[in-house]
């Protein structure tokens, strides 16, 4: 070969590889509503910013066949390129390719991409669209999965994991997305699951589609597995470039500044007549959260699972806080597994990378029952508490209303290294509500008033007025200061700033035991 034919050559090879399994595969991907692995590359990250490696990788079977089916990258693109100008390493899955099936090859590009990412420490991004395991390969397969498998977890809390599932991700393959940060699925177009809905039906006898088993809708509102459920690719794609906005490079940066453009003077008249009178009508939380931070600009995490408690990311003075608030609106707010669950893995989430926490607390309690409890709402509700002990990054806390029992503890109180805690003239700090506090403290002299309706009445309201403020926690300090709502916004962003420097840490172990 001369020297012109070498280059030909090359760019044959190339153009090769970016044909995956083939233009009749790639229609048939498009028929399904689907886009290819290339593609969706194009979407998610920065014009021409994608360097590819291993395009030239193939499989090394030869069983049933596999030797004289090649396809150069082997069902998997990967490499890096930038998203928002910030590096990000990438795989994106080829169903072209054997189904997007995982073969060794194919799993040793994943892991080079997940080595040089820990490496120079940015974040790994997965777009996975896989039939799973290479059935020909067998056990080598399987062990190209726990390499990754074990990637995932010495990567996390080192660089952010984001998995974004735009096919099938069925058996073992979903526990690599599911040791990540993040999932955002498709819907219509994706699902995960340990077993199909034919395995379903010959063991359990069960009758249920693909949708309603695994899919994006079930996973962001009942298992809580999918943080985001898009309507199509582009919008999913599009998520993870707003997600990662919010998110440093790694653990040891700091998350990524915006130029302020909303004033941090600015107060807000209305947020004073936002909590109603009567402490039994519920308001939304999320009318408070957009009204204080940068632009109303709030990206919710777990929109549609565990409603009675909010996360999600936003900015104060331009920079990124994770937010985390009581839900008045669904359930009174009140704690239970799945809020307990979805409070306690942002947390974390936030504080393996430095990103200061903000609590709006309103909180009747734990959700009382035997459904709670046989559920384990003892150790999962225990799951919350621990996060926010052992948090080290800035800590604020505004409690607009109730701060009720175990869980005025919980939600970052000062006892638990809450660093700025504030209180609304509205907030009602007690060991219970005021009316089951009167039932059981006045109980006998309730029952011998001649009129117990008004006897409970009257009682309940001497220990509103008693107890079911802010002063007497703000006379031991547990409350900083009580604020005016209109005024939360400069508030929070003042503390922020005399916190940047903060340091704290827990004492030198192995890892905590976090009750799981
Ligand atoms: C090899 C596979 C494959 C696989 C699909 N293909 N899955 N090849 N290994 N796991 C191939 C098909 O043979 C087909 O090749 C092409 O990919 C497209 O597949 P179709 O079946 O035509 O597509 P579709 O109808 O869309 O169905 C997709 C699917 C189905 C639901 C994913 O292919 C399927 O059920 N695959 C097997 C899934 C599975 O059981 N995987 C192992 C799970 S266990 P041709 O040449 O005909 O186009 C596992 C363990 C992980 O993954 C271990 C971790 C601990």
């Amino acid at each position: 070969m001369n020297l012109e034919d070498k280059f030909k050559f090359l760019k044959q090879k190339k153009e090769e590889a970016k044909l995956g399994g083939g233009q009749k595969r790639i229609d048939e991907q498009h028929q399904k509503g689907k886009l290819t692995a290339r593609e969706r590359l194009e979407i998610l990250l920065d014009e021409n910013s994608f360097e590819e490696f291993d395009a030239f990788v193939t499989h090394r079977s030869t069983e049933f066949g596999l030797d004289k089916l090649k396809y150069p990258g082997d069902g998997v693109v990967a490499g890096h390129g930038k998203i928002n100008g910030k590096l990000v390493f990438v795989f994106s899955q080829d169903f072209t390719v054997f189904g997007g099936s995982l073969s060794e090859a194919h799993a040793e590009k994943i892991c080079k991409i997940m080595d040089m990412a820990m490496k120079v420490g940015a974040p790994i991004i997965g777009l996975n669209d896989s039939g799973g395991a290479r059935i020909q390969e067998g056990v080598v397969s399987l062990g190209g999965y726990a390499e990754i498998f074990l990637r995932n977890t010495l990567a996390s809390g080192v660089v952010p994991q984001i998995s974004v599932i735009m096919g099938p991700c069925a058996g073992g393959a979903v526990y690599s997305p599911a040791i990540t940060d993040f999932i955002v699925m498709v819907k219509n177009t994706s699902y995960m699951f340990v077993t199909g809905p034919s395995v379903v039906k010959t063991v359990t006898h069960e009758e249920v589609s693909f949708e309603e088993l695994g899919g994006a809708t079930t996973h962001s509102t009942k298992s809580g597995v999918a943080h985001f459920a898009c309507e199509n690719e582009a919008e999913a794609l599009k998520t993870v470039r707003t997600l990662l906005s919010f998110i440093p490079q790694n653990n040891l940066d700091d998350p990524p500044l915006l130029k302020a453009t909303d004033s941090i003077d600015r107060q807000d008249d209305d947020l004073n007549f936002i909590v109603p009178e009567n402490p039994n009508k519920p308001y939304d939380i999320k009318d408070v959260i957009k009204r204080v931070v940068d632009h109303n600009d709030f990206f919710e995490v777990h929109q549609n699972y565990a409603q009675n408690i909010v996360v999600g990311f936003a900015r104060l003075n331009g920079k990124p806080v994770g937010i985390v608030a009581n839900q008045p609106a669904v359930l009174a707010g009140v704690l239970d597994i799945d809020s307990s669950l979805k409070g306690a893995r942002f947390i974390r989430f936030c504080d393996c990378f430095n990103i200061p926490l903000i609590t709006f607390e309103d909180v009747p309690g734990f959700l009382p029952g035997t459904v709670q409890e046989h559920g384990g709402i003892i150790k999962h509700g225990s799951k919350l508490l621990y996060a926010y002990c052992e948090t080290t990054v800035p800590k604020i806390t505004v409690i607009t209303r109730k701060a009720y029992g175990g869980a005025y503890d919980v939600m970052s109180s000062k006892h638990i290294r809450g660093d700025i805690n504030y209180a609304w003239p509205t907030a009602e700090i007690a060991v219970m509500g005021p009316k089951g506090a009167a039932e059981i403290i006045f109980k006998r002299e309730i029952e011998q008033s001649l009129d117990r309706e008004k006897a409970l009445e009257e009682k309940e309201k001497e220990y509103r007025e008693k107890f079911a403020n802010p002063y007497i926690a703000a006379e031991r300090g547990y409350i900083d200061d009580v604020i005016e709502p209109k005024e939360t916004r400069p508030r929070l962003i003042k503390a922020l700033e005399m916190l940047a420097t903060k340091r704290d840490s827990n004492p030198p172990k192995k890892h905590g035991n976090i009750p799981l």
